[in-house]
């Protein structure tokens, strides 16, 4: 009998301090900086965000939305024999986040890794997990999304600072008969590298380059509504599935009018798509599975329903996940 893997729990975690558009405007013009609120609704979606305190890492937010992950699937962190983290803004160089989060949920012995493809970071996370768990290397995984995009960002530049906001979202995906993960389709194009970056390294003991985030809103704008469709309906043609079958879209929260774009070229209405930019910006790794666990928790996400993840960012990568709830 085949072995698939399924999403038995979903967790989200977003760190207290919320800033609205108005507090953001504020700080923003002691830097000399003039955004408004309804520039950043009109051109994104996006009225608030959340930031972690100094001190708190992408470990101690992945921690939370692991916490609650785990105790929605009913399994136990010791039963745990898979857990893969994706972040572009680690805790450290090295050793991964995924094997701090680890010791911090008080485990150890299964492999813990981190994945970094950005705000794709999950859809890729979750397609290893799943293959893995097909092939009989684990059985219950915990995928986590974890960020903190502000400790990267400019607040000097209007085009980029407004965007991002930090959080963390969780599943645990375990070996099932049934289907689960439906099919997944995962892609990068490294000549896009430039469009979306944080260009700085470490080297001789200092930060070398430019360690803050630079993105062409642009560029990434044309080529995600492009690619963002194209791999949409590559993953509806694996699974044999057409748009009609989709219960819901939980795509990356990056732009309000992105997802509008995706939602009209696969025909589905904005009530189907799940959307939380307006309150978390754009989290990336952790924007989809935050997403998921606010549409499950809310009661709009239900067993068995078919689920399409978006998600397209830094790299350039993109990719997308049919799965059955
Ligand atoms: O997570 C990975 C994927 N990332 C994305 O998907 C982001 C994709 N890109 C976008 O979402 C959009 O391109 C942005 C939201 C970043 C920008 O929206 P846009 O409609 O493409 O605006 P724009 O860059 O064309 O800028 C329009 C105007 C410019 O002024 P001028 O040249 O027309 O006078 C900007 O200087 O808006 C100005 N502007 C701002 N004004 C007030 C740019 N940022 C701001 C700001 N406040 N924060």
């Amino acid at each position: 009998m085949r072995r698939y893997s399924r999403i038995s729990g979903t967790g989200s975690y977003l760190p207290p301090r919320r800033l609205t558009n108005a507090d953001l405007v504020a700080k923003l013009a002691k830097h000399g900086v003039e955004t408004s609120d309804h520039w950043i609704v009109e051109r994104t979606g996006i009225r608030a965000r959340h930031f972690a305190a100094p001190g708190v890492f992408s470990s101690d937010l992945g921690l939370e939305a692991a916490r609650n992950a785990l105790t929605a699937a009913g399994v136990d962190a010791k039963d745990i024999d898979l857990i893969i983290v994706a972040t572009s803004t680690p805790d450290m160089v090295f050793p991964s986040t995924a094997a701090i989060l680890q010791h911090k949920l008080g485990i150890a012995g299964c492999p813990a890794f981190d994945v970094q493809a950005v705000c794709s970071g999950f859809v890729y996370a979750l397609t290893v997990a799943d293959a893995m768990i097909q092939t009989g290397t684990a059985s219950k995984a915990l995928v986590v999304g974890t960020e903190v995009f502000s400790r990267i960002l400019d607040f000097k530049d209007r085009t980029t600072c407004v965007l991002f906001g930090d959080g963390a979202g969780a599943v645990v995906l375990e070996a099932s008969r049934v289907p689960g993960i439906l099919a997944s389709d995962l892609h990068a194009d490294g000549k896009h590298a430039d469009i979306l970056c944080v260009p700085g390294h470490v080297s001789g003991g200092k930060a070398s380059g430019d360690p803050l985030l630079k993105m062409d809103g642009q560029a990434v704008f044309k080529l995600a509504v492009g690619v963002l469709e194209d791999a949409a309906r590559a993953v509806l043609a694996k699974a044999g599935k057409t748009e009609a079958d989709i219960d819901w879209l939980v795509p990356h929260q990056a732009n309000i009018r992105i997802m509008r774009s995706t939602a009209k070229k696969l025909k589905l209405p904005m009530s189907k798509v799940v959307v939380t930019v307006d309150q978390h910006g754009n989290t990336s790794a952790a924007s989809i599975p935050m997403a998921l666990d606010s549409a499950v928790r809310s009661g709009h996400i239900n067993r068995g329903e078919t689920v399409l993840l978006e998600g397209v960012g830094g790299g350039f990568t993109w990719g997308a996940i049919l799965l059955k709830m």
